[in-house]
């Protein structure tokens, strides 16, 4: 969603600005700007609907100089994509500019109140409502910009993360946030001086600094060109800033010879997994260690359900968690959509584990269904991959997937991620409650630690796809099917290929098929069956011969030796065997793959697809 990048210092700060604007573009915008104090003391403010580089081309032949400034994507809520709605937004004396992630939600009773006053707006966004309400505190109260901002977010309800020049103030920065997350880069520069970045996620930092401040909820920060660093709560204590590493580096941001980001991450998952179970995973002693489920042992031990909460991806692979816990620990498993979850006052009791699964660790949804959660008293269980991200500070406990940055928008590594870290979770749980024997236990444990190497057999055997792939860019739908572990995987690759290519497709349980969307199947009716040689071999044979006999294409996904249901496909893709539990990572892969290729191949984009964004931080 929106991207916030700001800066303060020495170093001319447009070039600083665009870059960084460039490296959020994966979070998906329809519209970007950029606010400078210049050298002559102006206050500029250039912005363009579309990509960063039509913002680029606006801000040819402009005053670009100025050491301190601001910029923003916009993915649009409130008021169309446009450049009167593009951030950031001047006050009314457009003495002070603005930029804005998130949604206030009483902007409408807030912009009345103001225009009462005599205030006149020109967009329709909540952003401009917050910036002329600072406007009005400051001169209301005769008090500084610092001072200012905390009196108007005490009025202001709804989530924000904001940055905020001042016209008369060039050396000082100001920002803010509440359920948005904003990270300060510090750096200091060889001849002392100190130089503060701003960024709603660390890539446009890091190639300054690795050094950096996480905003907390309901704090405002003052950054200036002294080095002053200042943050205070809404009720003005003050608060000590708290310096973190990043753990991030350039080249795990960039594309690194791949044509996108979702082709370099498709072939990064043999490695991700890797770091991901590295010291969770033993096979010398065929074992797991997750200090998550060690710390709280008797939360695990003593509990009556668990309920994973989630959303797109993340709810496909905590499907799949779900099954492999309750085969592994015979706990009661629900997986809740957050959005319905959170708004359907559910029951939870306090002895249920309530586990948010979520790439990125800002998901709206999933942030409130954990909050409702906290509230029932119930323990409270991160999967995510972003450090420091606001669901893993607001669970008890949890595990970071490690996968490296996802930037591609359709998520391909943190899904696989995400359902080996719920194995190694159900395989720590088991353990704890003793429900798997020991042999089942280190057979599983050891499949496991496989799975990265049959993952890159996977990637090898099934480069052709590129070659098929264009047969398919016309069609308008698709169907997938898999069975058991199989059938999250249908969903999964059924939404790859419709946020990427804009084809729609269903994924269906195969046997589900009789019951309603066998009607559908003919002759341009492309199938795609995940028919692994195990568990329910027979009865997907069955439902593939069905559709044949309706004309259906079949594409299938088949363990390497089969020969059965590659006899009966139009195209197939080969995966090595494993455990049905396992199969999910390997399936996947080629459907992956399949959507990437289709979506090329008709020209679509596929690292930021229209209307998506990568991380959902508006409900
Ligand atoms: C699809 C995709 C989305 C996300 C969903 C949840 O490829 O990426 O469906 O899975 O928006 O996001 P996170 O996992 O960040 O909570």
């Amino acid at each position: 969603m929106c991207g916030i990048v700001g800066y303060i210092g020495e170093q001319q700060a447009y070039p600083i600005l665009i870059k960084g604007l460039h490296r959020l573009e994966y979070r998906g915008y329809d519209s970007a700007g950029v606010s400078l104090i210049s050298d002559g003391g102006d206050l500029n403010v250039y912005k363009s609907k579309g990509k960063v580089s039509a913002l680029e081309e606006e801000c040819k032949n402009q005053d670009l100089s100025g050491t301190i400034g601001i910029a923003h994507t916009r993915w649009a809520t409130h008021g169309e994509p446009n450049q009167v709605n593009a951030h950031p937004h001047y006050s009314e004396s457009k003495s002070l500019a603005l930029v804005h992630n998130g949604i206030i939600e009483n902007y409408k009773s807030l912009r009345t109140q103001l225009e009462g006053y005599g205030m006149t707006f020109c967009s329709e966004t909540d952003t401009e409502v917050l910036v002329q309400l600072i406007e009005y505190m400051m001169k209301d109260h005769n008090c500084d910009l610092f001072t200012g901002v905390q009196i108007a977010l005490n009025y202001v309800v709804g989530a924000y993360a904001i940055a905020i020049l001042e016209k008369e103030h060039p050396d000082q920065l100001v920002c803010a946030r509440k359920g948005s997350p904003l990270v300060i880069g510090v750096s200091k520069r060889e001849n002392g001086s100190t130089e503060y970045f701003l960024g709603s996620d660390a890539t446009p930092i890091i190639e300054y600094t690795n050094q950096v401040v996480y905003l907390q909820d309901g704090e405002i920060a003052i950054m200036d060109r002294s080095g002053r660093l200042d943050i205070v709560d809404l009720k003005n204590s003050p608060q000590t800033p708290k310096l973190a590493t990043l753990q991030l580096n350039l080249d795990q941001i960039e594309k690194g010879g791949f044509p996108h980001f979702m082709l370099k991450e498709i072939w990064e998952q043999p490695n991700a997994l890797r770091t991901c179970i590295r010291g969770r995973v033993n096979p010398a002693n065929k074992d797991v260690v997750l200090s998550g489920v060690l710390d709280h042992k008797d939360r695990f031990l003593n509990c009556r359900r668990i309920i994973i909460c989630a959303c797109g991806t993340s709810w496909h692979s905590a499907l799949i968690g779900k099954y492999f816990i309750e085969e592994a620990c015979q706990i009661p498993v629900e997986v809740e959509y957050a959005s319905e979850f959170r708004y359907r006052n559910p029951v939870i009791f306090s002895d249920d584990v309530v586990i948010a699964v979520s790439q990125s660790g800002e998901t709206a949804d999933t942030l409130a269904a954990i909050e409702l959660a906290k509230e029932k008293g119930a323990f409270l269980y991160g999967i995510c991959n972003v450090i420091g991200s606001s669901i893993p500070r607001a669970t008890d406990s949890g595990t970071y997937l490690h996968v490296g940055p996802e930037i591609g928008v359709a998520s391909t590594k943190a899904f696989t991620g995400q359902v080996i870290t719920l194995c190694i979770l159900g395989l720590a749980i088991a353990k704890v409650r003793q429900t798997l024997s020991d042999e089942m236990y280190h057979m599983l444990v050891d499949e496991l630690y496989k799975i990265p190497d049959k993952m890159q057999w996977t990637l090898e055997n099934n480069k052709d796809i590129d070659k098929f792939a264009e047969r398919f860019t016309y069609c308008k739908n698709f169907l997938y099917l898999g069975r058991g572990y199989n059938y999250p995987v249908a969903l999964e690759g059924a939404l790859k290929l419709k946020e990427i290519s804009y084809i729609h497709a269903e994924g269906y349980p195969a046997a589900e098929m009789k019951h309603g969307p066998i009607a559908l199947v003919d002759a341009e009716m492309p199938v795609v069956v995940i028919a692994p040689k195990r568990g329910m071999y027979e009865k997907i044979v069955s439902n593939i011969q069905e559709i044949k006999s309706r004309g259906g294409k079949i594409i299938s996904v088949v363990t390497e030796g089969d020969t059965t249901v590659r006899g009966m496909s139009d195209y197939c893709f080969t995966i090595p065997d494993t455990r049905d539990c396992f199969v999910p990572m390997l399936a996947v892969i080629p459907l992956q793959l399949l959507s990437y290729y289709v979506a090329v191949t008709k020209g679509c984009n596929v690292d930021q697809p229209r209307n998506l964004a990568k991380s959902v931080t508006v409900e």
